[in-house]
């Protein structure tokens, strides 16, 4: 009988809307853990999370130590990532960071496993591995399986992203001005640029020089990098709606290769983490409430372009606290024990 080996885990942004997801798959997956350390900032520290009918306390991340802890899962935000990451690695963890920070260093993989796994070896360079930004990893999860049989060149993607995308402070800002609003007061906006409760905001992340957000250029920049080619074009527009879970994204794709309706259903019919969700005679469409709580992307609304045999139009949603986040995450965290650490 061969015995498991078991793994020192930290969880760094515990208390958040990320860490949240994070310590719930850790407990469903049954997650091969020796220890679990959470982490959170000053404001947490005393608190306690709930674990497998345990409580288990929160440290505070500053001067954390990270020694004998084997992998590190960060979602405490790029600044936290870019701080304390480095002291994770030089204590011997192996770091998954959820934030921006290390997504386009050249020496961090930046990981699907579903479609790029292999990438996972880069993580001996640096010992960090990047998850994706959550609307490009919902946004592949249907994309890939065409790729892989046409080859994408051009892009034209606009995002409905929801208000868990910027953290659990925002889902209850959603919560408090929607009840604002119903109660005729005035929605007051602290964490969004603008009111969100029943409205739309075309803005997410810093506006740059071109106009484009950084949002919209993580959309190009990642989506190259996964799809490991650097001539694929993306023309985004990433818009805050007033949803509380799941981003929506509705994909202009344009292929090298000629592909049909019916091709692209029997891809994504077979495709692993994928829920071909398109039957439009009986209302059967993807809606963040589906996809809500929901491990797989949902596709649907699958067209031909009107005018041109090789793209293809189509919506894909998915919950991106999971595998916009925590579940790619956790997912990277078993493939790396399955091929490098066991
Ligand atoms: N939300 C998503 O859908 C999503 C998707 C992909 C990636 N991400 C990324 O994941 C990260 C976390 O996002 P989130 O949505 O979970 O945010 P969140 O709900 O605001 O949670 C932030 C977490 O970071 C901790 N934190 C904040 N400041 C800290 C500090 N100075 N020191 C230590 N810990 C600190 C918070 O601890 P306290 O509770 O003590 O304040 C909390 O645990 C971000 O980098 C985000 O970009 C988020």
């Amino acid at each position: 009988m061969t015995m498991e080996r078991k793994y020192k885990v930290a969880v760094v942004g515990a208390t958040g809307a990320v860490g949240t997801e994070l310590l719930r798959l850790l407990e469903e997956r049954n997650f091969p853990l020796k220890e679990l350390r959470l982490f959170a900032s000053d404001r947490s520290k005393g608190k306690q999370l709930s674990f497998k009918g345990r409580d288990l306390p929160v440290e505070s991340l500053e001067g954390a130590r990270f020694e004998g802890v084997e992998i590190a899962l960060f979602s405490a935000g790029a600044a936290r990532s870019l701080e304390f990451a480095p002291k994770a690695t030089a204590a011997g963890a192996i770091v998954i960071d959820n934030s921006s920070a290390y997504r386009n260093d050249p020496d961090v993989p930046l990981v699907v496993p579903e479609i790029n796994s292999d990438a996972i070896q880069g993580y001996l360079k640096k010992g960090i591995i990047a998850n994706p930004n959550c609307t490009t990893a919902v946004m592949l999860m249907g994309l890939y399986p065409l790729h892989r049989k046409a080859r994408v060149r051009r892009m034209i993607v606009t995002s409905f992203q929801a208000a868990s995308g910027a953290g659990a402070a925002a889902m209850e800002e959603l919560r408090q001005q929607s009840e604002r609003v119903l109660r005729g007061e005035e929605a007051e906006p602290k964490i969004f640029p603008h009111p969100i409760a029943f409205n739309l905001i075309p803005h997410i992340d810093q506006f740059l020089e071109t106009g484009y957000t950084q949002e919209e250029m993580k959309l190009l920049w990642e989506t190259r990098k996964i799809l490991g080619d650097p001539e694929i074009e993306v023309n985004a527009t990433t818009v805050r709606v007033p949803v509380f879970r799941a981003h929506s994204v509705s994909v202009h794709a344009e292929f090298e290769k000629k592909i049909t309706v019916a091709e692209a259903r029997a891809l994504l019919l077979k495709a692993p983490g994928v829920r071909l969700w398109d039957d439009p005679s009986k209302k059967e469409y993807p809606m963040p409430i589906l996809a809500s709580d929901r491990e797989e992307c949902y596709v649907g609304r699958i067209r031909q372009d009107l005018f041109n045999p090789k793209a293809l139009n189509l919506w894909v949603v998915g919950d991106q606290l999971l595998k916009g986040a925590a579940l790619n995450a956790v997912q990277i965290a078993e493939k790396l024990i399955e091929g490098y650490l066991q």
